[in-house]
């Protein structure tokens, strides 16, 4: 048979049971963030198991210094984007910031719009032990939640910047606390973000469900990258956890500045690109 007519590589739809089961047979699960169609489809072309809608939409696509001010009409409008991408990923979406704090009832009807209206197939929600029973009532009312640990960014004006979490036996105690409380509400995973890699390895050790790290070592179940990070189309410094696979930002710019100059010269466009 031509190579041509070989039937394309059949990828496995991935799905909440789907991820437990790869924690128990210890393959890596792979996460990124992605904010509109285009980035969602290839993400998805490439295998990537979970697409992230992350709230750093805000930094990344909208140009605000931090999570916070992301609401949730943004959030559903990204998702809604990023699903029209997705064939087989599962598709994770962040509850912004003072979308879920304040009761588990305001939590419950914000993530079944993130489903019903964004096309989300879970929710992930920043905190450990407070938001137990936030988590139970989600799960038990058919919302799967991802839990979200360590340097938790909407707490970004708690904690006074970007830093480091579980450094001290008391918080590296209440985060492995938090971790076991996630897991008994029903979260079907959790992000482990900015943690010394002791603390990590040894949460994954004692939960059943998948931990994913970004910021937190090695022995994490999987891992997460923000999209901008991995293609060096972030706008500011780059972040000591997150790795550039090609640097895109510099192409890209190279690209707008030989595109605007053939323009002011009269070279493009050529015969070949009119009608
Ligand atoms: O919003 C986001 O992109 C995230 C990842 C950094 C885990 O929560």
């Amino acid at each position: 048979m031509a190579q041509s007519m070989l039937p394309e590589k059949i990828q496995e739809k991935i799905t909440v049971p789907r991820l437990i089961e790869f924690k128990r047979t210890g393959r890596k699960i792979v996460v990124v963030t992605a904010y509109d169609y285009a980035s969602a489809r290839l993400a998805d072309k490439a295998g990537i198991d979970v697409v992230l809608v992350g709230d750093t939409v805000g930094i990344m696509a909208l140009g605000y210094k931090n999570t916070v001010p992301v609401t949730l009409d943004e959030m559903i409008h990204h998702t809604k984007a990023v699903k029209r991408g997705v064939k087989n990923a599962l598709v994770v979406a962040d509850l912004p910031f003072g979308t879920y704090q304040a009761s588990p009832q305001d939590a419950f009807h914000n993530a079944a719009r993130l489903l019903k209206e964004g096309g989300a197939h879970a929710v992930k929600l920043e905190g450990g032990l407070h938001l137990a029973e936030t988590t139970r009532l989600l799960t038990n009312g058919g919302i799967p939640v991802m839990g979200h640990l360590g340097l938790t960014p909407q707490s970004v004006n708690v904690f006074g910047g970007n830093k480091v979490q579980g450094r001290t036996p008391d918080s590296a105690e209440r985060m492995i606390q938090s971790a076991h409380a996630l897991e008994e509400a029903g979260a079907f995973g959790m992000v482990l973000e900015a943690i010394p890699a002791e603390l990590s390895a040894q949460i994954t050790t004692e939960v059943g469900i998948p931990t994913i790290g970004i910021g937190a070592g090695a022995e994490c179940d999987g891992q997460v990258q923000v999209w901008n990070d991995l293609f060096g189309i972030y706008p500011g410094r780059p972040l000591r956890h997150a790795k550039c696979y090609v640097n895109l930002g510099t192409l890209i710019e190279e690209a707008l500045r030989a595109y605007a100059s053939e323009v002011r010269e009269e070279i493009f466009p050529t015969e070949e690109n009119s009608h």
